[in-house]
């Protein structure tokens, strides 16, 4: 008798279900592209500060803009964004900067889709996770090696830069990048 009720019932049921899934992925689309937008907000001034200060006084004079002024560009773009900005790479320069396990993980599949062929500067992944009970998203993007950051990231610097980054970074492991190298990422969150 109430067979085609329960037909009806399943029918909703998987409707119901399809929208939610496609909302979802809506959602996370929509997230992904704001996340894209932080990035730019943050790695535009970022870049801008590099490449001005490394005209107007080198690379040696330019450590002293990305030291102090890269934290600082990164809390103004949080600010202005309500997002969680940073950067981090397998092999860090500031120990600050540390990937936690979530990063570890993407940071070490972004290496294994660059060897798979992927261009650093298109390789990038997002994801809804649970921190501590609470949803929120997670956004990474590879940031790849240009001939300029060689200067300071690269196998043979100038003893200047050399010695100055010596003295502020003792433990530092972000040297001996080529060109075309993913040097670390941007790392982005948003509490859901
Ligand atoms: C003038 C020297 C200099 C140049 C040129 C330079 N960097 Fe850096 N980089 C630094 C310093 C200093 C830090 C540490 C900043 C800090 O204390 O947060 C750093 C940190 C980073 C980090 C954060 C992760 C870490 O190791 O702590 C990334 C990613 C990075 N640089 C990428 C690049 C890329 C990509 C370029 C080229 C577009 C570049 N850098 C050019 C000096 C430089």
């Amino acid at each position: 008798m109430n067979k085609s009720i329960t037909l009806a019932t399943l029918a909703l049921t998987l409707s119901v279900s399809t929208v939610a899934h496609s909302a979802d992925t809506a959602d996370t689309k929509a997230l992904m592209g704001e996340a894209a937008g932080v990035v730019k907000a943050f790695g535009g001034p970022l870049k801008q500060t590099l490449v001005g200060a490394m005209k107007s006084g080198g690379p040696a004079e330019a450590i002293g803009a990305c030291n102090e002024k890269a934290p600082n560009i990164a809390k103004n773009a949080a600010q202005a964004t309500g997002w969680s900005v940073g950067r981090t790479s397998l092999k860090l320069r500031n120990p600050g900067n540390e990937a936690d396990a979530w990063e570890m993980k993407v940071l070490k599949q972004f290496d294994e889709r660059k060897a798979a062929g992927e261009k650093p500067g298109a390789i990038s992944y997002g994801e809804v996770v649970e921190m501590d009970g609470k949803k929120q998203y997670r956004f990474m993007k590879a940031i790849g090696t240009a001939e300029l950051c060689l200067n300071c990231h690269g196998k043979t610097l100038k003893p200047e830069v050399a010695a100055k980054l010596d003295g502020l970074y003792p433990d530092d492991k972000a040297r001996g990048y080529n060109v075309g190298d993913i040097r670390g990422a941007f790392t982005l969150v948003k509490d859901l």
